[in-house]
């Protein structure tokens, strides 16, 4: 195993997209950002040096961080942010994970321009467990707003409303023919006929789901979540913010006379408003037969609001679990949590007017607990023993007011402002069910869980029924995760080992859900051998 020393240098620059050119911030200069290359088992060095007047952090999403949660990056969370000036070192080993992941910035809104790929190639003597691609191209889903990112979100915690919907969604970072005075910034992907390409599809968007076709092509679906799984076709993918899917792409026998369109456009149930335009890319063939009459084929893709089309999709991903490659699914369970996931509202400070619903400040919530970040890191708090003040540990594992998720909410839905976390003890097996409610709309929640990858045991619409659904569970061979989509009106089962010592994350991949608290953090504690402790933190970790 090698080791991979990079150096991410986090500065401002001037990009031009949809006529409009503006300062944003990216790595080294680049947008999307430079692509992380490893292989299983590679120990990983990046160097971050923040050259501009902002905070940073940077996550390694899905990245399981064993043993090295001081390397996860959310801000407040694992880590207080790199100042202005400041270096901090990324240290982490890539242990038992290969195929497409991806990093982003970790504070406020600012991974809507920092981030890029994370491609984790099997060791060196491993191959795929499927034909080996002719190419690989990261495809890296995005969303780009003409004003600032940091501006939309920080006025629309001030008013209490929503923040105004990106101008754009992106293919490596371009809008394509469908935006304003775009096509000259449109992704191209040139191929060569009879040959099989794996695309890395990764979606970096802040605040959508998104479905992907590509005209006259299907694709097989062989990994998600940096985890092989059995191998399936489809015509249309679904991806939500923080997944990450590989797919091959058989081009055909012979360069036909046309050229392809590959497009992505929203999966959305909720209410308000939303982008829902759409980003388009090409797919060429080299040596075109004739270069005359060519016929430009569009894709189509799935109603916004098809969540039949969602449900078929998610339902046919089944992990490999072979000997290689097994499944290591809870068969048993010591602690079980259900908790429900959703928009609500807080109340609006006095004198002002917020304009989210009935004059309140819109605002989201797990069991109705708004989580407040603290002003310094959890998990140095909590390792040097000073919680007092900064967390409690009474996350409630149920909802303290259930109600009927899916039939019309409760008058009060206010939720709590607190920074209360889930203690756990070492290796302690864990199930989890997440309930979309209905208040304010059904939607689907992409939960992303850092720290560990989980099984998706069951899921289904209407409210979780404790007594008969877990009759249906698949402890055989299901999909393992990082990010899942709750579905819209429905619920989903999780479960996993905590079998990683640290402070750990768990929030809805929409940004603006994050930032109006839809998130928590599992404190998961130390076990008795040397290697079941969290070290202490490097030298270099900043302070706040
Ligand atoms: Cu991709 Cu906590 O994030």
């Amino acid at each position: 195993c090698a080791t991979r020393h990079y150096t991410f240098n986090i500065v401002s620059q001037n990009v031009t997209r949809l006529c409009h050119t503006k300062s944003i911030f990216s790595v080294n200069g680049q947008f999307p950002g430079p692509p992380l290359v490893a292989r299983e088992g590679d120990q990983v060095l990046v160097k971050v040096v923040n050259h501009v007047a902002n905070n940073i952090t940077i996550h390694w999403h899905g990245i399981k961080q064993l043993r090295t949660g001081w390397a996860d990056g959310p801000a407040y969370v694992t880590q207080c942010p790199i100042q202005n000036g400041q270096t901090y070192t990324y240290n982490f080993t890539i242990t038992g994970q290969r195929g497409t992941l991806f990093w982003h910035a970790h504070i406020s809104w600012l991974r809507a321009t920092i981030y890029g790929p994370i491609i984790i190639f099997p060791r060196r003597n491993d191959s795929y467990p499927f034909e080996k691609p002719y190419k690989e191209v990261p495809i890296i889903f995005g969303e780009w707003w003409n004003a600032d990112p940091e501006a939309v979100i920080s006025q629309a915690l001030q008013t209490g409303g929503g923040p105004n919907v990106s101008d754009a969604y992106t293919i490596n970072g371009l809008p394509g023919p469908l935006y304003n005075c775009s096509s000259k910034d449109t992704f191209k992907l040139k191929v060569k006929p009879g040959k099989t390409y794996m695309l890395r599809l990764i979606n970096a968007a802040m605040n959508d789901e998104l479905f992907f076709s590509i005209a006259n092509h299907t694709v097989t679906i062989v990994e998600t979540d940096a985890v092989y799984i059995k191998a399936f076709e489809t015509d249309v993918v679904v991806i939500t913010p923080g997944q990450t899917i590989n797919v091959l792409l058989k081009t055909k026998p012979t360069s036909p006379n046309a050229t392809f369109i590959m497009a992505a456009a929203p999966y959305f149930t909720g209410i308000g408003t939303f982008d829902n335009s759409t980003v388009a890319g090409i797919l060429e063939y080299k040596h075109l037969s004739s270069h005359k009459n060519i016929t430009v084929i569009n894709p189509t893709l799935p109603a916004i609001n098809a969540t039949g089309v969602v449900a078929n999709f998610t339902k046919k991903f089944r992990s490999l679990a072979t000997a290689k490659f097994p499944a290591n699914v809870p068969k048993t369970v010591q602690k079980r949590f259900f908790f429900t996931v959703g928009l609500g509202s807080s109340p609006c400070p006095a004198n002002t007017t917020c304009q989210g619903p009935n004059g309140t400040k819109f605002a989201a919530s797990i069991n109705n607990v708004s989580f407040a970040l603290p002003s310094t890191a959890l998990m140095q708090s909590y390792f040097f023993g000073k919680s007092n003040g900064v967390f409690t540990t009474d996350f409630p594992s149920q909802p303290t007011h259930p109600f009927n998720y899916t039939g019309t909410p409760p008058n009060n839905t206010l939720v709590s402002n607190a920074t209360r976390t889930v203690v756990l003890q070492f290796n302690t097996s864990v199930e989890l069910v997440l309930q979309d409610t209905s208040i304010l709309g059904a939607e689907s929640h992409p939960l992303h869980l850092h720290g560990f990858n989980f099984f998706v045991v069951g899921e289904g619409f209407g409210n979780y029924d404790p007594i008969n659904d877990p009759a249906n569970f698949n402890l055989l061979d299901p999909v393992e995760r990082n990010t899942v989509g709750v579905p819209s009106g429905g619920w989903v089962a999780i479960r996993f080992f905590a079998d990683n010592p640290g402070v750990w994350f768990m929030h809805c991949h929409f940004d603006v859900h994050t930032s109006w608290g839809l998130r928590m953090a599992w404190i998961v504690l130390d076990g008795f051998l040397p290697n079941e402790k969290l070290p202490p933190p490097p030298s270099d970790l900043p302070s706040c």
